[in-house]
């Protein structure tokens, strides 16, 4: 039986300057790594305030969205493109809920944020805003198409 499966939906996930400072990159690029998703885009940002309204431009009329904005473009954000089979759904399960009163003990959230404003990983909430979310980050070049060898043990 053939089975349609989009092994090349596409997700884009930050590690936040709180996360950052704490040391806390390689642990959170080990979790996606380790459950079986691509990387296909990785690098270190200073985001501009431009940047960091632009990502968050939904939420421009939020009471929290000034301190939000200079949260962002603080300090470094580990940017980052993941690939695979349900992803940008999966990744939110992986980071656990916003707040940090409902995220789980075993999510990245759950096990290492205490304030909502301090929440350590971002990643896009639907399909459609991955897509406009890896176009602000990255360029066409910075984004790597490549072939894991091990894919055939993951699906
Ligand atoms: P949101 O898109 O609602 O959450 P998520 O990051 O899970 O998609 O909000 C974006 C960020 O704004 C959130 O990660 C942390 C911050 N934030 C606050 O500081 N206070 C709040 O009350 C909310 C809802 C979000
Ligand atoms: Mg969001």
């Amino acid at each position: 039986k053939f089975l349609v499966m989009n092994r090349r939906e596409r997700t884009f996930t930050a590690i936040k300057p709180d996360a950052v400072h704490r040391g806390l990159v390689g642990e959170i690029i080990s979790i996606f790594e380790r459950k079986g998703y691509k990387l296909v885009g990785l690098k270190l940002v200073l985001p501009d305030r431009k940047l960091a309204e632009n990502h968050y431009s939904e939420l421009r009329d939020k009471p929290f969205f000034p301190d939000l904005v200079d949260f962002i473009s603080s300090g470094p954000v580990v940017a980052m493109c993941w690939e695979g089979k349900d992803v940008v759904r999966t990744a939110r399960k992986l980071l656990g809920a916003t707040n940090p009163l409902e995220s789980e003990p075993g999510t990245i959230r759950g096990r290492y944020g205490i304030d909502i404003g301090r929440n350590v990983v971002h990643s896009s909430d639907a399909v459609t805003t991955a897509e406009r979310e890896i176009q602000l980050w990255f360029t066409e070049h910075e984004l790597v198409d490549w072939d894991p060898a091990v894919a055939r043990w993951v699906y």
